[in-house]
């Protein structure tokens, strides 16, 4: 398979999200990726339902709504109605992690878990078989514009050897400072999907920028 995009709107300009949206939409990207921070698992607050549903109204691709807040079972049916494709809740927030798993999976969605840097994958192991994916962050999440944690490359090639034996199906998407230089190894080492804010919305050419990790390999 080839590997997919997924811009993350955080590093969007929202005063013309519109046209942010446009040109994704007019891209080579796969996905939406999208942030919501709620101040408490992370240190910083980014969107809600109502940014999300103007998003849905324009986007032409999947939105991949990545969670990143505590108590997220109280919200799942609201981020399913909307417009949440794929659904990610972070491993170090849900006590009941297969519960949840399988809520977002009830009400419609793609259920992914997302994991921190400094957790090691195999705490994975017992969920691999519920989950469509598995979000490796890259860097500490709360912020975008962090620099990669080159480790993260070993990361992926455990999981992708769990997955082998446990889900072949498993799609594993990497999150946190990747652009056009990291993309090709993250590929090489089993990254199925490239989550990338800053490296393609701060470009100077934003559509040759996921072009050009689109390509990688
Ligand atoms: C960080 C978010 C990321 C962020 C990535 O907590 O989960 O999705 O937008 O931004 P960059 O690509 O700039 O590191
Ligand atoms: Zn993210």
């Amino acid at each position: 398979m080839h590997h997919l995009v997924a811009p993350s709107l955080l590093a969007a300009d929202f005063l013309h999200l519109a046209e942010e949206v446009d040109m994704v939409n007019e891209s080579e990207a796969d996905l939406f990726h999208v942030d919501v921070m709620d101040g408490h698992f992370v240190p910083n607050i980014s969107f809600g339902f109502s940014i999300i549903r103007q998003i849905k109204s324009l986007a032409k691709k999947p939105l991949d709504v990545h969670l990143m807040i505590k108590h997220p079972d109280q919200y799942l049916e609201d981020f399913r109605d909307s417009g949440a494709d794929w659904l990610s809740v972070h491993y170090e927030t849900c006590p009941h992690l297969h519960r949840t798993i399988h809520k977002i999976r009830e009400l419609g969605m793609k259920p992914g878990v997302v994991i921190n840097p400094h957790n090691n994958v195999e705490l994975l192991k017992g969920i691999l078989h519920d989950v469509d994916f598995v979000l490796l962050m890259s860097v500490n999440p709360g912020f975008g514009g962090q620099k990669f944690i080159p480790s993260t490359l070993e990361r992926i090639r455990t999981l992708n050897k769990m997955k082998i034996e446990l889900n072949p199906e498993l799609l594993i998407e990497v999150d946190g400072g990747v652009d056009e230089h990291n993309a090709a190894d993250l590929v090489n080492a089993g990254a199925d999907i490239l989550v990338a804010g800053s490296s393609v919305f701060k470009a100077s050419d934003p559509l040759k920028a996921i072009s050009s990790l689109k390509q990688a390999i």
